[in-house]
């Protein structure tokens, strides 16, 4: 008999790259420790995204996210999980100038967070940068489709391929980050047909947001999902009423205090 406590082994990178084909992925975002002990107990990773620029910070898109934030709130998730393998985004502007750049800032991420992997947006054209991360050490996590940081270039967040003669070009870039050594891709914002052939095109897993239920697996923001969001995008089923939940309690507590009916120290500390 041993005389360790028990320890709770977390996912690995291989064990999520094993899941192709297999049982649906479940994950989730997060960017605090107390949700992601909440999360940790039923997804197989979370994801520390950069939409914490928007949701936690109040921006109007992911562009102005700093790596040291990405890091910040990368130590919060981790040291509140125990199970899940934690993938942390790379923000605009700390990957794409080159590999060696990418590199030094994925390092920095790792080594400071803890964290088990790294994603970053782009197809083929981050495919060199991809196979030099995985090449040295740090896993990667791709993200094809609608890619949040290029909104300036996609003139808004618009759903990618309505139109069929795009396709290619959408499934070239998963099958490009697949062979550069990815070991998922999330495939966001893009029409059924056009996720499903991406799901069959590449041998890694797909994890599909606003995007198709024959994916490999599945992400959502964790607030949009909690509805905490009062405008979540169409596709999220909201699962949640956390925002009239927390209004609720807000104003229960503030009657409280104004008619001085909460409990005194007396009764507390006896
Ligand atoms: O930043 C994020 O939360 C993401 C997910 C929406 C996939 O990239």
């Amino acid at each position: 008999m041993s005389a360790q406590p028990d320890t709770v082994r977390r996912i690995t990178v291989p064990d999520l790259r094993a899941r192709k084909g297999g049982t649906p992925i479940v994950s989730l975002t997060s960017y605090h420790a107390h949700t992601a002990a909440l999360v940790d107990k039923y997804a197989d990773f979370i994801l520390v995204g950069d939409s914490l620029g928007m949701v936690m910070h109040g921006m109007d898109s992911t562009l102005g996210v700093p790596l040291d934030l990405m890091i910040m709130h990368g130590k919060a998730v981790v040291r509140g999980t125990q199970r899940a393998l934690v993938v942390v985004d790379m923000p605009f502007g700390s990957y794409e100038e080159s590999p060696d750049v990418a590199f030094r800032n994925a390092a920095r991420v790792m080594k400071e967070t803890q964290c088990q992997a790294v994603k970053l947006e782009g197809g083929a054209r981050m495919a060199e940068t991809i196979r030099f991360l995985s090449d040295r050490g740090i896993p990667v996590m791709a993200h094809v489709g609608l890619t949040p940081q290029s909104v300036n270039t996609m003139g808004g967040f618009k759903v990618q391929g309505r139109d069929e003669a795009a396709w290619a070009v959408h499934v070239d870039d998963a099958r490009a980050v697949a062979e550069a050594g990815a070991f998922a891709v999330v495939v966001e914002g893009v029409v059924e047909e056009l996720a499903d052939r991406i799901t069959e095109a590449v041998d890694i897993p797909t994890i599909g947001i606003g995007a198709s239920r024959k994916c490999d697996g599945q992400i959502l923001v964790l607030e949009d999902m909690l509805g905490l969001n009062p405008r979540p995008p169409k596709f999220v089923k909201v699962y949640g009423r956390l925002g009239p939940m927390i209004e609720e309690a807000v104003k229960s507590y503030a009657d409280d205090v104004t008619a001085r009916a909460f409990p005194g120290p007396d009764e507390v500390y006896k």
